[in-house]
């Protein structure tokens, strides 16, 4: 603990803290707090009148939070929010009766943006995705993961990693990237989808040497690829050292979770129709549940996923906005918090710890999501009057200033 002694860079007094330590009561909660952090890290989390000594002699600048909530800063653990054009029109078809995956065999849906997403070059796919990623940064976010799915080809999975990567550079958050290039089968490749696991396969390790994959992840489902498609894949990826993740049992259960599980993945995804043993197979192997309520929304669906059973195995339920053209035009995780409140009756508390804590682990990140010393320094102060505001307001400016490794940045 020696580098974290005092002097501290910086102490805030009056603070209320949600620090999400399970040893407290609701939300790890701190009224009479204080926060100090030094070289990006949090130094002291905890009671004022635990401090140890007077705070002028503990920092080289003392301030007062004004008594505002203070939470960690928030983590989107799944996005795809790096994507040409939009599919505004699709949304239209929906709403006259079309079903997500009747428009995808017809070629729309996730190959629609395939096609607008190859015709932009690297500088217009990163104009058309920072804004959406200040949007979620504007709310609260300061990690944030980013899928490729919308190139399917190897240079332009490449390009939108590359994006994905200088969204994080130019906003001085982490992104975390994913590649999801087994998300459609692209139409060079119709009717011959083992040959495209295989390319996929093959692009891998060369994605990897660039530094542009962080996990990978693949769409088992009817309309994406088999259950034995994703084993190749997933195999190929734990070779290469590459952690998994899955979108998991979404429109139907093909066993999407317990695969995943089965390869000690970090997370299975949406899991509408996972059942209770897939989620007993995810406990024991610690893969998070990302629970992604816009897209159930969006989707008008109506199959929740095993809440209860999660609950009973203590599997850690994350909860993050899927934002994407097609399933969830969704910019806020605080609005995803709220979704999963209302639909899927997570508590406010859950859902917070499921945009913090749980959603680092879905990430695989364990030096980040409470407030506890040695944790980096990603937090953010709210104007509201308690954290369950956090999910209850659909929308608003509730942000007061977010931090990322001790360094403001909005
Ligand atoms: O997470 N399910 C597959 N992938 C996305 C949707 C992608 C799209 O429709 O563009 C999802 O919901
Ligand atoms: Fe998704």
């Amino acid at each position: 603990m020696g580098r974290l002694a005092p002097p501290w860079d910086r102490l805030l007094l009056d603070a209320r803290l949600a620090t999400l330590r399970d040893d407290l009561g609701a939300y790890g909660a701190i009224e009479d707090g204080a926060l100090a952090w030094k070289d990006g890290l949090i130094a002291f989390a905890g009671p004022a009148r635990e401090l140890p000594g007077e705070p002028a002699a503990l920092a080289a600048r003392v301030e007062s939070a004004g008594h505002r909530w203070i939470t960690p800063g928030l983590v989107d653990c799944h996005t795809h929010l790096v994507f040409g054009g939009d599919r505004a029109q699709e949304f239209e078809r929906r709403l006259q009766g079309a079903s997500y995956e009747q428009i995808a065999r017809e070629g729309g849906g996730i190959l629609s943006s395939v096609r607008a997403t190859r015709a932009a070059d690297e500088q217009a796919l990163l104009a058309a995705s920072l804004p959406r990623a200040r949007a979620l940064l504007a709310d609260g976010v300061t990690t944030l993961e980013i899928k490729s799915g919308y190139g399917l080809d190897f240079e332009t999975e490449r390009r939108m990693l590359r994006v994905a990567r200088r969204v994080g550079e130019t906003l001085g958050i982490t992104v975390r990237t994913t590649c999801l290039a087994a998300h459609a089968l692209p139409p060079e490749f119709a009717g011959r989808p083992d040959d495209y696991i295989a390319a996929t396969i093959e692009w891998l390790p060369r994605l990897q040497q660039e530094g542009l994959v962080d996990a990978v992840d693949a769409f088992c489902e009817g309309i994406g690829f088999t259950p034995a498609q994703t084993r190749r894949l997933f195999e190929a990826a734990t070779a290469l050292g590459l952690p998994v993740k899955l979108h998991a049992d979404q429109l139907s259960d093909l066993g999407g979770a317990a695969l995943v599980a089965g390869f000690s993945g970090l997370s299975a995804d949406h899991i509408e129709w996972t059942g209770e043993d897939a989620v007993r197979a995810m406990a024991a192997a610690g893969t998070v549940a990302v629970l992604l309520p816009g897209a159930f929304h969006v989707l008008r669906e109506t199959k929740l996923p095993p809440i209860d059973a999660l609950r009973a195995n203590a599997v850690p339920m994350a909860v993050a906005t899927d934002l994407n053209p097609g399933t969830a035009p969704l910019q806020s995780l605080r609005l995803a918090m709220s979704l999963a409140c209302t639909h899927f009756r997570l508590t406010p508390e859950e859902a917070l710890r499921g945009a913090t804590h749980h959603g680092a682990l879905a990430l695989g990140l364990h030096d980040r999501g409470r407030l506890v010393p040695g944790q980096r320094a990603d937090f953010v102060q709210w104007r509201i009057g308690h954290p369950a505001e956090l999910a209850y307001w659909l929308g608003g400016e509730l942000v007061h200033a977010v931090h990322v490794a001790g360094r403001r940045v909005q």
